[in-house]
């Protein structure tokens, strides 16, 4: 091929590139080592010394003229290139951004804090139990032996591993805080957490539920101190107007023992449908500390002596806020728990 047919074609290809792969490849097969150009450029050790210098600045003026159209395409493309890339990583600022939702406190949980600030502020301090227990502590350490009928109204959950179960009471934590003890001193604490009973699931029981326990050990501690206390907790938890009820019980780790009823909210004492015609709704059992847990727990019952109580949470939370269903607290409805 001549000069001019080279130049047409070379220019040609250039113009016609879509993109810069095809670009170089057009460069490579006219400007480059083995191209067109360099071809034509070779003739020239045919040629005769005096037309040399001729034909070579005619071939030199032919590589620059396809190498400025080469560098002006390639520029062009290597913008369209950037362009392209820009758009295609653009980001779209008018879409909508995710929802920020703020969670709910559960009842549940509002109600272990009230009631553990109540105790706080009495400087009771709070403890953490644990949910599978042995049986020494759920049972024997409190005064239930083996055998006892006692342990028959607190059926519960049994672990393949022998002796371990899921607790039936927090009062469990009655007896890790007394042996914990080590300078057997006065104990002032709480323990709030979750329990397990075989049960029937209706709108009052449930087989999995939260107490919260108090013990208090020290010396000369009678059921007035039980009772100041109590009174105390259900004035700051339920307002000034409740008043409390005592009514002798049973529990095998206190003696006496009773169970407290708090004045209904609706009626204030009168009696209604809410209370069953009764003006009270029980809420919690409690007692003196009996000798025998005592004395396991490592304390002369003869120098100390104390009170402890068991508060269903759930129960508090039902009288809090008017819930009448136990199990909601369990079915994640969302519309339930907005609803705090
Ligand atoms: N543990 C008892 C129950 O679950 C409640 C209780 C606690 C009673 C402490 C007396 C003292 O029913």
């Amino acid at each position: 091929m001549e000069e001019k047919e080279i130049r047409e074609a070379a220019l040609k290809a250039i113009g016609d590139s879509k993109d810069l792969k095809s670009l170089e490849e057009v460069r490579i097969s006219y400007l480059g080592k083995k191209g067109s150009v360099a071809a034509l450029m070779a003739r020239i050790k045919d040629l005769d010394p005096a037309e040399r210098g001729a034909y070579g600045a005619k071939i030199n003026g032919l590589r620059n003229e396809v190498e400025g159209a080469y560098n002006q395409k390639k520029t062009e493309l290597e913008k369209e290139a950037l362009e392209q890339k820009l758009k295609e990583e653009a980001i779209d600022l008018s879409l909508p951004g995710y929802e920020f939702r703020q969670g709910y406190r559960h009842p549940y949980h509002l109600i272990i804090d009230e009631v553990t600030a109540i105790f706080a502020d009495l400087g009771f301090e709070v403890k953490e139990g644990r949910d599978v227990e042995t049986e020494d502590y759920n049972f024997t350490y409190l005064n239930v032996p083996k055998d006892h009928p006692a342990r028959e109204m607190q059926d519960t959950f049994y672990l393949e591993q022998g002796g371990l179960l899921l607790r039936t009471q927090t009062s469990a934590e009655q007896a890790h805080a007394m042996q914990e003890k080590f300078d057997k001193g006065p104990i002032k604490m709480i323990c709030p957490g979750k329990t397990y009973r075989r049960d029937d699931d209706d709108p009052t029981h449930s087989h999995q539920f939260g107490q919260i326990e108090g013990l208090l050990i020290g010396k000369d501690i009678s059921m007035a101190d039980l009772k100041g206390t109590l009174e105390l907790f259900v004035k700051r938890m339920f307002g000034e107007k409740r008043s409390i009820r005592f009514r002798s019980s049973y529990f095998p780790f206190t003696e006496p023992s009773v169970e407290v009823d708090v004045s209904c909210a609706k009626c204030g004492g009168k009696g209604c449908q809410m209370c069953k015609g009764t003006g009270y709704i029980e809420i919690l059992g409690a007692g003196e500390v009996h000798p025998a847990v005592l004395r396991h727990g490592g304390y002369d019952p003869d120098v100390y002596s104390g009170f402890a109580f068991g508060v269903g949470i759930e129960r508090v939370a039902m009288l809090r806020y008017g819930i009448d269903d136990i199990r909601r607290f369990y079915q994640n409805d969302v519309r339930f728990l907005k609803s705090f």
